[in-house]
């Protein structure tokens, strides 16, 4: 009798079709009654307050810098001012989200542009092609991580950078918010068990600086970061982005009125002008060796 066939070893670059993404900007768009764009939006312009891209190293200004994952273009474009006589590439998954960042990016001067159509868990890039790959709010909605990563470090030029701007999570919480709102607390755990449970992670962070670690990279920084936000912002981040999450994420899994009740009951008690609310991300900082 012949012996059985080895297994084939499926390549873990390649994905699973079958496989629920974390996070598609389709399934959150049409969830939110075409509100993902919007809240994408309120909450990259709420975490610009922290200055997230002064932590990011020099780039020579006829540089290459990868956004990936770029969804609207909010950060690509802000990438673009830094490499002016260089090049700009945007990756997402997405074709609408794509088109609008092109849109944005559209603007006589300002580096060569690319936009590419991928799935990170196929990456294609290629090698020691970027002075910087960047990337936010991302990672964390990908179950292939080691892979990804291992791909971006080739795709560095020696001595290039990667940061990673995603979430971190210190207790559990999307944001620290005072004072206590038990309707808003109650509304934010369900929603964070959900986001979890559909694959996404909220740890991400402290992994992406393990693995850059071990593939040898140098300077390998993780930098919490944090937009403290209060009155009439703590309420817009509210408003404008953790409900309209809660609404996309909950609303096909709780019986009809429920979610709207306990939406209402969340949005009374949050008592701007007191409200505070404290935004926690990370940042992870690595180099190839030149
Ligand atoms: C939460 S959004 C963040 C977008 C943007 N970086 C920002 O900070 O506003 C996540 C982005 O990652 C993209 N994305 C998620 N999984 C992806 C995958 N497997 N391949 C390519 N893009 C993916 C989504 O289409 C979306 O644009």
């Amino acid at each position: 009798m012949s012996s059985p066939l080895p297994q084939a070893k499926p390549s873990a670059l390649l994905p699973d079709p079958d496989a629920p993404a974390p996070y598609t900007f389709e399934r959150v768009q049409r969830d939110s009654d075409g509100g993902e764009v919007a809240r994408l939006e309120a909450q990259n312009l709420l975490f610009e307050k922290a200055r997230p891209l002064d932590q990011l190293p020099p780039t020579p200004p006829d540089g290459a810098i990868l956004d990936l994952g770029s969804g609207t273009g909010f950060w690509s474009a802000r990438l673009a001012e830094r490499v002016p006589r260089g090049s700009l590439t945007c990756l997402d998954r997405s074709g609408e989200l794509l088109d609008l960042a092109r849109t944005r990016l559209e603007r006589p001067g300002g580096p060569r542009t690319a936009f590419l159509l991928q799935d990170l868990r196929a990456l294609d890039l290629p090698q020691g092609a970027f002075d910087l790959v960047f990337t936010s709010m991302t990672l964390a909605h990908v179950r292939e991580l080691e892979e990804v990563l291992n791909h971006l470090a080739r795709a560095l030029k020696p001595g290039g950078w990667i940061a990673c701007f995603e979430p971190v999570q210190q207790s559990r919480r999307f944001a620290e918010i005072h004072p206590p709102c038990p309707n808003l607390d109650f509304l934010m755990d369900r929603l964070l068990d959900m986001v979890e449970s559909r694959g996404s992670d909220l740890s991400v962070s402290l992994k992406i600086a393990h693995h850059l670690d071990r593939l040898g990279l140098e300077e390998v920084a993780l930098r919490n970061y944090g937009a403290a936000l209060h009155g009439e912002d703590a309420r817009v981040c509210l408003r404008d982005v953790f409900l309209p999450l809660a609404w996309a994420y909950l609303r096909h899994r709780w019986e009809p009125g429920l979610l709207e009740r306990r939406m209402e009951a969340a949005a009374r008690e949050a008592p701007a002008p007191h409200l505070w609310l404290d935004l926690r991300r990370a940042v992870t900082l690595a180099r190839r060796p030149a």
